[in-house]
């Protein structure tokens, strides 16, 4: 429920918000000049200790959500105020935390037209974007490149280097070991970290507004079981990452499945097949310069049992057998970077969607209470109104229905009750957590 008291009915704060109450106050004598000082606002790095992220000094459980389409969006003026509008909505909501892509391979409106060509116009469009973001105190993880071929992906550079008469193979896969795609891939990477911000002036790599960096979005790499080809892939781009920002953190972009080097968890797979995407959930998050573990749930997509009850079992044994992970083997945060229930499903519908999220949010409810590795979940993903040709089978317009809302509002809420708001957060919780 929103109902809950989180700054107490007759005026006493309550201990948890500790030193945000001088900004409470602040917010109470200026009223809604507070949002306009948020403009400036300063914002530090999140950090990590063990398996816990710390924002100024204390542990950051946290909820969130993804907006893949961001700067696709920002390029185009008569589309660019759905940024604002999510930015807006997801700080109103108590939220964070937002994952979108930093990458468009080829596609329209590339940010990257051809190998080491790039669009000044999109990249006005990204900075815009980190600079919208850091305006509404939301913090972004921002995603590399794809596996799959939306916006380019692995394909695009497979394409590129036989367009320029250096590939390999035609292989996707190649992607991961072909020479002239891993310097295509880094001399990418190196551009963005080391980008200017046109509105903010910050490059990149110093701006505390980036969360974290994701190398790829659900890497798999089915052409070599052993899971060699990608170990060696993160292990190089991870460390070149660090080399040009020592600032952020950085996470894979995992799916989570567990791989022929941890036969013990192989039955907390969905299927089979999971174990043979050339991915291995504990020894590539286990990399040094890998700062902490992402993992996506998606029974839909994974398993062939349509039983409701089955997929809600299903997820709680995930996401328990990754935090256990994360406190006992890997000793770093665990993220869950994307769930969704399809709406594909024959016997969908919101209030079994709602059910869902719920078991979500609690478990990451309990490991903040219990300060164990399960960090925060983003949901998989929020749109604005009339968006229907980027959705897939996992959008909401968040504000359409009130429960749905109020869950994620009402985890927003505990989650501050346990940690304190974020100074960005007060003037949108202090509305949220004290309606009646
Ligand atoms: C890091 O965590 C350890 C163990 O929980 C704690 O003792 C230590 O004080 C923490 N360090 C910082 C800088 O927060
Ligand atoms: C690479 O991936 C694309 C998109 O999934 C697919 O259409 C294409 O056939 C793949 N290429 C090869 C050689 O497998
Ligand atoms: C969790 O950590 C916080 C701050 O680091 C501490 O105050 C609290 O007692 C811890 N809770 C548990 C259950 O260990």
């Amino acid at each position: 429920m929103v109902k809950s008291k989180m700054f107490g009915g007759n005026g006493v704060f309550y201990p948890i918000i500790g030193f945000a109450s001088c900004v409470a106050f602040i917010y109470l004598s200026f009223g809604d000049l507070w949002i306009d000082i948020h403009r400036d606002m300063k914002l530090s790095f999140v950090e990590r200790n063990g398996t816990q992220f710390i924002v100024d000094g204390k542990p950051f459980y946290f909820n969130g959500w993804n907006s893949y389409w961001m700067m696709e969006h920002a390029v185009d003026d008569s589309r660019k105020h759905r940024i604002r509008a999510i930015l807006q909505s997801g700080a109103k909501m108590g939220l964070t935390v937002c994952r979108t892509w930093a990458f468009n391979d080829g596609d329209y409106n590339a940010l990257q037209i051809s190998p080491g060509r790039f669009d000044e116009q999109v990249f006005r469009a990204l900075d815009h974007v980190i600079a919208e973001s850091r305006r509404y105190g939301i913090r972004l993880i921002l995603c590399l490149v794809n596996n799959l071929q939306a916006y380019g992906g692995k394909t695009q550079y497979v394409k590129w280097a036989w367009e320029e008469g250096v590939g390999l193979s035609s292989s996707n896969d190649s992607f991961f070991y072909d020479p002239s795609i891993r310097h295509y891939f880094k001399n990418y990477v190196k551009t963005v970290l080391t980008r200017k911000n046109t509105i903010t002036g910050l490059e990149y790599r110093d701006d505390p507004t980036i969360f974290a960096w994701e190398l790829i979005n659900e890497p798999r790499c089915v052409t070599d079981k052993s899971g060699d080809t990608l170990q060696d892939w993160i292990e190089e781009m991870s460390t070149f990452v660090k080399s040009i920002d020592k600032n952020h953190l950085l996470t894979i972009g995992l799916e989570g499945f567990y791989g022929p080097k941890s036969p013990k968890r192989l039955t907390v797979n969905p299927e089979f097949w999971a174990a043979d995407v050339g991915t291995d959930f504990i020894r590539n998050s286990k990399i040094s310069t890998v700062d902490f573990a992402s993992v996506h749930i998606y029974p839909d997509h994974w398993t062939h049992n349509p039983d409701f009850e089955y997929k809600l079992k299903f997820v709680s044994k995930w996401m328990l057998s990754h935090i256990e992970d994360g406190d006992k083997e890997l000793k770093k945060p665990i993220m869950f970077t994307e769930f969704g229930l399809s709406t594909e499903n024959k016997d969908f519908t919101p209030d079994k969607r709602d059910r869902f999220y719920k078991v979500i949010l609690d478990i990451i409810y309990k490991s903040a209470l219990r300060n164990k590795s399960g960090a925060g979940s983003l949901v998989w993903q929020f749109l604005v109104e009339g968006m229907e040709e980027f959705n897939d089978d996992f959008g909401i317009v968040p504000w359409k229905r009130s429960s749905t809302y109020q869950l994620f509002t009402e985890q927003s809420c505990k989650l501050a009750r346990i940690q304190g708001a974020l100074p960005s957060q007060m003037p949108y919780l202090r509305k949220l957590c004290t309606q009646r």
